[in-house]
């Protein structure tokens, strides 16, 4: 049978609309007894339906976000429960969503605004008697403005209670591309969990603010009652100032407010086409009392399977890894974004690359990144350049390196852990394109020039480690793994194997310089040991170089590039007390930082909220950045000791890698993956450290420990090392 919605036609709203959502409504009898009955649906915009007032599907903001102009998902959702016999009613409102990024230069419809909203739709009803029913949108279903005025994803809403559009029109039929139609190909965006007000207290302003105790994305669900016209305003933000009150200049133009303007009654609303980044809510211009009972926030984000905990001895560091966990749940809301709060939101690649592994032990994300990656390949430029953000944007430009890199690591990444072949064979030509784009820039294996981010928000300042050294690094990183994907799938990869032999001694030949890294930088080090740009002694003349001008400052200087690298290199070079001084310090700058300053996400910068209580430049620092949350695949990975073996993907072979550290008491992991549970952990003994693992049935593993290697095959094991 044809697939219904490609029989649909799409609808708008006959008359300008100024942006404001539309109600599309389509009523019809349906007499006989229903065995099932199924709506597919998507929108240009975000779309929530209703049947007879019944909430259609689990999922908020759909159709969810994608390369709109080539690739939109619609949804289908099993609607058998809502219908009636007799009279039902359809109902679904559209807003703009994330489609308010779009220009109409970019658009395969050159007539249709950027902003404009439209709605496609199909609902198959199969009857008892064997018979069938299929109702399209068309010219029979009608739309008038919803009671939600305004909704955008970076300013919020404005509902009025009171509003009734008596104008019900008929619905325009718009000209527009079915081809672009996909079906669901990420996951569900859902809500997750409500959590209650912790406090409520009046700042020294004198506004009354409630506090979650959290900072998360999502919305708050609220009791209201007013008289008819009067309007309350719910305001959000991260944080507060350093005198206590309620601070919104880091979310530059982005307004994240609710307006809500009554009708006399009382009412339960949460908003439907919008979402916020906050810790603190404000309700301004209440027109009821302010009860604390009456605010819930909801926290909404791809519905994904957690996976990964981990926790230790050390109250702080199990902190930071909560951090990292709501991090990434704030900001996998669809696409990785840097941020959910200001006016931003953004896939950026390169925030997305340096997360990516982590991301994997934390949640099940490999549909996930998944669907991104396709819209990744999607935006990829003839060239095989890579847009700094994906889905990509109007002003995009193309192919920094470290973030165009995401097209080759978060392949490679989701491989290893979920040993996701088929995404690798069907990313395959993305990742060689993006290192042929480097190639073909590139001189006897040196490649320079381009437009480059470099190691963002660094301590030793914006060029310290010059650009021909971030990119060479990353292009021999990214040739590697390209080597190594192509040999997974039996591809052969002899040229691609002789340009990063050329590659990496173009690097030593241009950056080092007596055996040392000219530019003597950390991130510069880091990369240089990470990436396997030097062997043998070079290597450890890199390490004490590293090492030392790590002990010079006492703390790390890393940017976004190098950060999450850096107690790898340690560790990997026999520096591990070194890695462990860096993850336990608390002073500026370090991890546990923004922890002793009270954070429940990671920050974008090292020193967001500086020790005296001042912010830094308001221009750019939010308070959910997952970048630096990165140091959690080092505590799961090196701490605990739980790594995935690249011969063995999706842990079916374990590697148990721990490097224990006497000052803490214990550490442990665990990751449900695919296979089962896999733990791992340790704590001290007057003999020594105790090591426990776990390795599920099927799978085989391989401890490696204070320089031994032991073969372990399922179940429970406590090791000692000892004499
Ligand atoms: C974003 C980053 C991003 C960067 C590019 C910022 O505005 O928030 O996380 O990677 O731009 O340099």
């Amino acid at each position: 049978m044809d697939n219904p919605i490609f029989s649909a036609a799409w609808l708008q709203h006959p008359e300008k609309t100024n942006e404001a959502p539309v109600e599309f409504l389509f009523a019809f009898t349906s007499q006989k007894a229903v065995k099932s009955a199924a709506l597919q649906a998507t929108a240009l915009g975000v779309y929530a339906a209703t049947l007879n007032g019944g909430k259609v599907g689990g999922e908020v903001l759909a159709p969810g976000w994608t390369n709109y102009r080539k690739r939109l998902q619609y949804q289908t959702y099993d609607v058998t429960e809502l219908l009636t016999a007799g009279e039902n009613l359809l109902s679904i409102e559209v807003g703009v969503g994330w489609r308010m990024h779009a220009r109409e230069k970019d658009w395969t419809q050159p007539t249709l605004g950027g902003k404009e909203t439209a709605l496609l739709a199909a609902l198959s009803i199969e009857y008892s008697d064997g018979t069938s029913e299929v109702f399209t949108t068309g010219e029979s279903w009608r739309c008038r403005l919803s009671k939600t005025r305004y909704s955008d994803i970076y300013n919020g809403e404005f509902y009025d209670a009171g509003f009734e559009d008596n104008l019900v029109l008929p619905a325009k039929v718009l000209d527009y591309p079915k081809e672009i139609l996909i079906p669901l190909q990420g996951e569900r965006i859902v809500e997750t969990e409500r959590l209650a007000v912790k406090s409520m207290f009046t700042t020294p302003q004198g506004e009354l603010v409630l506090d979650f105790g959290q900072v998360l994305t999502g919305y708050v669900e609220f009791r209201i009652e007013g008289a008819a016209g009067k309007k309350g305003t719910l305001r959000h933000a991260e944080i507060l100032d350093a005198a206590g009150n309620f601070y919104t200049t880091n979310l530059r133009k982005a307004k994240q407010e609710i307006d809500f303007v009554c009708d006399g009654g009382a009412h339960v609303y949460k908003p439907k086409f919008t979402f916020q980044g906050f810790r603190y809510v404000q309700p301004k211009d209440w027109p009821c009392e302010v009860k604390p009972e009456d605010f819930t926030a909801i926290v909404v984000h791809s519905e994904m399977r957690r996976t990964g905990r981990f926790e230790c001895s050390e109250p702080m560091l199990n902190q930071l890894f909560s951090n990292v966990v709501w991090g990434m749940r704030g900001n996998f809301l669809d696409v990785p974004t840097d941020c959910p709060q200001r006016d931003e939101r953004l896939g950026w690649t390169g925030d997305a690359q340096v997360f990516c592994r982590t991301a994997s032990y934390l949640y099940d994300c490999e549909r996930f990144f998944s669907k991104w990656l396709a819209d990744l390949a999607s935006e990829q430029f003839a060239n095989g350049g890579v847009p700094h953000v994906i889905p990509r944007m109007h002003w995009d430009g193309d192919s920094s390196t470290g973030w165009a890199d995401a097209a080759v690591i978060c392949p490679w990444e989701i491989y290893k852990t979920f040993g996701a072949q088929k995404l690798l064979l069907r990313q395959f030509d993305s990742m060689k394109a993006w290192v042929d784009y480097m190639a073909a820039r590139s001189q006897d294996g040196l490649w320079l020039g381009g437009g480059h981010f470099g190691d963002w928000l660094n301590l030793d300042g914006d060029s310290a480690t010059p650009k021909p050294v971030l990119q060479n690094a990353f292009f021999a990183y990214s040739t590697g793994i390209l080597v190594k994907a192509g040999e997974v799938l039996g591809i052969s990869m002899e040229e691609y194997q002789a340009q990063l032999r050329q590659t990496k001694e173009a690097f030593v030949r241009e950056f080092i310089e007596d055996g040392k890294l000219a530019c003597n930088t950390q991130t510069a080090c880091v990369l240089a040991l990470h990436f396997d740009l030097v062997q043998g002694g070079l290597r450890e003349s890199v390490a004490v170089q590293l090492a030392s001008l790590i002990r010079e400052c006492g703390h790390l200087k890393t940017g976004f590039l190098g950060a999450g690298y850096l107690l790898h290199a340690l560790s990997e070079n026999g520096l591990a007390p070194l890695a462990y001084d860096l993850l336990l310090r608390r002073e500026y700058p370090s991890w546990l930082y923004p922890v002793t300053m009270g954070a429940t996400t990671i920050w974008e910068r090292w020193d967001g909220l500086r020790p005296d209580g001042t912010f830094q430049d308001a221009g750019m620092n939010s308070f959910n950045h997952y970048a630096y949350g990165a140091v959690a695949d080092w505590m799961i990975g090196v701490m605990a000791g739980i790594q995935t073996d690249e011969a063995n993907p999706g842990f079916r072979h374990i590697v148990f890698a721990p490097q224990p550290d006497a000052r803490l008491d214990y550490a442990k992991a665990e990751i449900d993956t695919r296979h089962g549970l896999v733990k791992a952990g340790w704590h001290k003994s007057d003999a020594g450290f105790v090591y426990e693992f776990t390795v599920p049935q099927g799978c085989t593993a391989e401890a490696r420990l204070e320089g031994r290697v032991l073969a372990l095959g399922p179940g429970a094991h406590t090791l000692t090392i000892g004499d």
